[in-house]
């Protein structure tokens, strides 16, 4: 039977050079010191029986399973704690060993209910397969005596079981959650006979379990087990794709019966997730074929107008048709597109070529534009490549951690438990962000510094450390000499030195004590390794890309930056935030960041793509926007992306989407963007499709269909055949090609294929001629564009303060199970554990407002107003507010305004003034958006309103 955890080798690999050569049972293996007797045995291929050792835990020896004979050696110790010797001889087989694996059984079974034809485990049960394997016959122990074959159920998490009946105590789970999650959720309570699992003082659900899922991946038994499992039955096949959530890209197995996902288990040779999950990848799939999707093509003249379910060949007819009626009335540059960092980096590049070459104009853009656009901006300024420097395995060498900006226990959780293992290791950490985000303080992990600023102060707080750290001589002048431009680094100098960026003088502006600034900024300057890991905290902001700039001005004066454990490391949002922006999907740059008005490089895409290429850069979406009020720009092909529900200022953003004449959107779910299409084409989830996506270390995964598109045509396929009716003509048969023409134009990824990828199983680019397996670690003998260059970062204080009218600031940030615009995650149990957006306030703040604890409180702004209910929280500071923004009635980008990244147009999003009072009905706007929504489920056709 089909079987995942027959790939166990039982015990950690270990990485040592030192290499060590013994015999197993008259096999001669070598392997790295440190490594178990029970591994090597494995790769001698030799099998050890085992229960309580599992190849992603460290050994425990508590089952005693697994004794073997060790030539001179008394006793039978267990080899998943016995290490390598060299010139041991081990014998794994005999009379006495055999004997003893029985009696080890017999004791285990006595305690355990004999229902194996009826358990959810059967045929992929540890268990059971190792009483077949010691040749378990009877069992002299009854069950009359004390047993737990009565303890209860635990259901309480909506994904997994806990059966106590079935648990043998190996304490897997604990340890999993301990040294793989870091959450420290379980215990073995009572001792010997009486020793059981608990979670928490009651159950799973109200426990400090994150559902990760790691504990159910170790167990040997099905005491924790799927639902789905439980359902549906044991998986018969399976297929490695890459999640669809966020940046940390994790690999997993798709486990099926045809072609229904019976699980999502996290896969050990992921690159990026080496076998850990979160909850959303890990469980939170079943959005993908909810009743919701909808399946059809549909057009309408007007958005008043019901929906008319067509065929494709209709749809894609009528879109093409209305694209060219438009750019006939209204030229050439009234129609755009938007790519989706949900999308594959196949799917992405064609549309961004579409625009190019069908619609002749540059007006392309991306959600990246709103997220992650000054990371491309200030690293390609400063280091000469716009990605992050390293990939995730690096931070197991740092020793100090900086974290801005970014909160990784929930927004990119597998890339938290490997930061949180080294933090236990004793990396040093250091925490600026305005809110206390769970790092600040957790089980075994606690920030030396949290620099707690005022939102908005990110590069008074950025030049401040560096100013300590050059006026104390605590930079690495040797490396800048030898890696930097001195001319710039020296009119850099001066500014940073000036008074002006000291932490005393900017300790009224960020609210940073001077001394804490002081001591974060020597911490970090007298590491061996400092890395700095940033967020959506530094990008969205006025200077969002002057802070990007910062911190590679930090690094370099250091000198962290060209080896493992240092660098510069933005934790991308979407799982293909750094793919979109790589395929070319910026209004001004080809694919592989190269300018639009390079004679050259577009020379390049002409001769390949046989069409002239317009020179000057294209529209960012606020353009757009801009554009389409003003009435010069008249339609939009959407793919994958929610512009109502995540661009800010949403009563800009939906009056320009009104004022379209054509508005193509193409995704799973009618979302808020789809309300104010006259073209809806059926969009594939990420099982339904082949392609690669690129996670925040520039990892490239592949995507693969495990089953057929629910709607007929996969992403890519559709955007082929609106080329082709516009009148471009492209003919692909397969996503690989797609990507092997990416390969040809675009010098990182000329070594790229999907070949390759599946022999590698990612690839980190650049990958080429010059590292053909990629590159893991950027900027290692020199930068990207030759010297790094250090650029002045004057802080210019936003224009969005706290006033008389508007005296608090709000900033927002994403929670754990939930993602993003929340369409997948709505779709899922994960519910349960988010149901609605809501305000944390201060209690000093709530009080002087009269507000309790679960009020509903109006939040205005002067770009609009919303309501949500109120949390009174000490994470959050006085003066500050925060909410998430996951549910399209909370309306938190009601709230937020028009202001923008000096340099790349990014959002502020998190910096918005704001008024906060008791209410007691919604908002005006949460009135209208109810009605709206109420007319467009409406004007839906009946069968889809019936499935609502
Ligand atoms: S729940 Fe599973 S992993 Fe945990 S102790 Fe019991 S059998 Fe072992
Ligand atoms: S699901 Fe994860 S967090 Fe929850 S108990 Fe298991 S290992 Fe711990
Ligand atoms: S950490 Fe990100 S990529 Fe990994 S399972 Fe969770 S959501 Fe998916
Ligand atoms: S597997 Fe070695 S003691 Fe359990």
């Amino acid at each position: 039977m089909y079987s995942v955890k027959l790939l166990d080798a039982g015990t950690p690999e270990r990485a040592s050079e030192q290499l060590v050569t013994l015999r197993i049972d008259g096999v001669t293996v070598t392997v790295p010191a440190g490594t178990s007797v029970m591994r090597a045995a494995t790769e001698a291929g030799v099998r050890v029986p085992k229960l309580c050792a599992t190849d992603m835990l460290e050994a425990f020896g508590s089952c005693r399973l697994c004794l073997v004979e060790i030539e001179g050696r008394k006793g039978y110790p267990a080899s998943c704690t016995t290490l390598v010797e060299a010139g041991m001889n081990v014998r794994t087989q005999s009379r006495k060993l055999a004997d003893l694996r029985r009696g080890v059984m017999e004791l285990y079974i006595s305690d355990h209910p004999l229902d194996c034809l009826t358990c959810p485990a059967n045929g992929n049960c540890e268990l059971q397969e190792m009483a077949g394997v010691v040749g378990l016959r009877e069992v002299r122990y009854g069950y009359d005596g004390a047993n737990h074959l009565r303890a209860e159920k635990d259901a309480s998490n909506p994904y997994f079981t806990f059966d106590p009946t079935k648990c043998i105590v190996c304490s897997r789970c604990v340890r999993a959650c301990e040294e793989v999650q870091g959450t420290f959720a379980l215990t073995v309570d009572s001792r010997g006979f009486a020793s059981v699992i608990a979670a928490g003082p009651t159950d799973f659900l109200s426990s400090e379990c994150v559902s990760c899922g790691a504990c159910v991946q170790a167990c040997p038994t099905s005491t924790l087990m799927e639902k789905t499992v439980i359902d549906d039955g044991q998986p018969d096949h399976s297929e490695i794709t890459t999640c669809a959530y966020c940046g940390v890209g994790c690999s997993f197995r798709a486990e099926m019966k045809g072609s229904q996902v019976v699980r999502m288990v996290p896969n050990k040779d992921g690159g990026a997730n080496h076998g850990h999950s979160c909850v959303k990848g890990r469980f939170a799939w079943g959005y993908a074929t909810h009743p919701d999707r909808i399946r059809t093509p549909m057009i309408r003249k007007n958005i008043a107008d019901p929906w008319r379910e067509v065929s494709w060949d209709e749809a894609i007819a009528y879109a093409a048709s209305e694209f060219k009626r438009i750019q006939a009335k209204y030229g050439r540059d009234a129609v755009g597109g938007i790519t989706s960092s949900r999308c594959t980096n196949e799917e992405t590049y064609l549309v961004q070529k579409l625009v190019r070459a069908a619609f002749g104009n540059n007006n392309v853009d991306t959600c990246a534009r709103v997220c992650h656009s000054p990371t491309g901006y200030g690293l390609k300024t400063t280091l000469g490549e716009s990605a992050g420097t390293q990939n995730f395995d690096s931070v197991e060498d740092t020793d100090v951690v900086i974290v801005i900006g970014a909160n990784p226990t929930d927004g990119h959780p597998v890339f938290a438990s490997q930061m949180k293992r080294r933090l236990r290791e004793g990396a040093k950490l250091i925490v600026v962000d305005p809110r206390q985000i769970d790092l600040v303080r957790m089980p075994h992990v606690e920030a030396d510094y949290h620099l707690k600023l005022l939102p908005g102060t990110n590069v008074a707080v950025i030049n401040a450390l560096a100013h300590v750290i050059v006026t104390e001589g605590l930079h690495k002048e040797d490396f800048v000499r030898a890696r930097c431009e001195m001319k710039e680094y020296e009119k850099w100098k001066a500014f940073i030195c000036d008074p002006r960026n000291s932490p005393e003088a900017m300790e009224s502006i960020t609210g940073v004590l001077a001394a804490d600034l002081r001591g974060a900024a020597r911490l970090y300057a007298s590491a061996r390794n400092g890395a700095i890991y940033y967020g959506l905290g530094v990008t969205e902001h006025s200077q969002g890309s002057t802070m990007v700039i910062g911190i590679a001005n930090l690094a370099m004066v250091t000198g962290n930056l060209g080896r493992k454990g240092v660098g510069v490391n933005p934790l991308r949002g979407q799982n293909n935030v750094q793919g979109s922006c790589d395929m070319g999907s910026f209004p001004h740059e080809l694919p592989g960041y190269r300018h639009v008005s390079d004679p050259a490089v577009r020379a390049l895409f002409e001769n390949d793509w046989k069409v002239k290429l317009e020179a000057e850069p294209g529209l960012r979406i606020p353009n757009m926007f801009d554009a389409s009020l003003d009435g010069s720009f008249k339609g939009m092909y959407v793919q994958g992306e929610d512009l109502a529900q995540s661009d800010p200022d949403t009563q800009h953003v939906t009056a320009a989407l009104r004022a379209l004449e054509c508005l193509v959107v193409q995704d799973i779910f009618l979302n808020e963007t789809a309300k104010f299409a006259h073209v809806f084409l059926p969009g594939s989830s990420f099982l339904e499709r082949d392609g690669t996506f690129t996670n925040a270390e520039r990892r490239i995964s592949r995507v693969r269909k495990v089953m057929p598109p629910l709607a007929g045509m996969a992403d890519w396929e559709v955007t082929v055949a609106l080329s082709n009716a516009l009148g471009y003509p492209m003919h692909y048969d397969h996503p690989s090609q797609i990507m092997d023409e990416i390969a040809r134009l675009t010098p990182t990824f000329h070594g790229v294929s999907f070949d390759k990828i599946d022999r590698l199983g990612s690839i980190q680019w650049p990958c080429n001629d010059k590292a053909p397996a990629g590159t893991p670690v950027m900027h290692v003998q020199e930068f990207v564009r030759g010297k790094g260059r250090f650029v002045i970062t004057e802080y210019v204080p936003t224009e969005e303060r706290a006033t008389r009218q508007y005296p608090l600031l709000l900033t927002t940030g994403r929670i754990l199970s939930q993602y993003n615009v929340g369409a997948q995650t709505r779709r899922t149990a994960n519910l349960l554990w988010h149901d609605e957006d809501r305000l944390e306030i201060h209690p000093h703040d709530a009080e002087q407002r009269g507000i309790n604890d679960g009020d509903w409180v109006g939040v205005r702004s002067r770009a609009g107003e919303t309501v949500l209910r109120a949390v009174i929280t000490e994470r959050i500071q006085p003066g500050v507010v925060y909410t998430t923004f996951h549910h399209p009635f909370s309306g938190a980008n009601v709230v937020t305004t028009d202001n923008s990244d000096w340099a790349t147009n990014c959002p502020e999003y998190k910096v918005t003034a704001v008024q906060v009072s008791r209410v007691a009905q919604p908002s005006e706007w949460q009135r209208q958006f109810t009605e709206f929504d109420k007319r467009q489920r409406e004007l839906l056709p009946a069968h889809e309103q019936a499935k609502a």
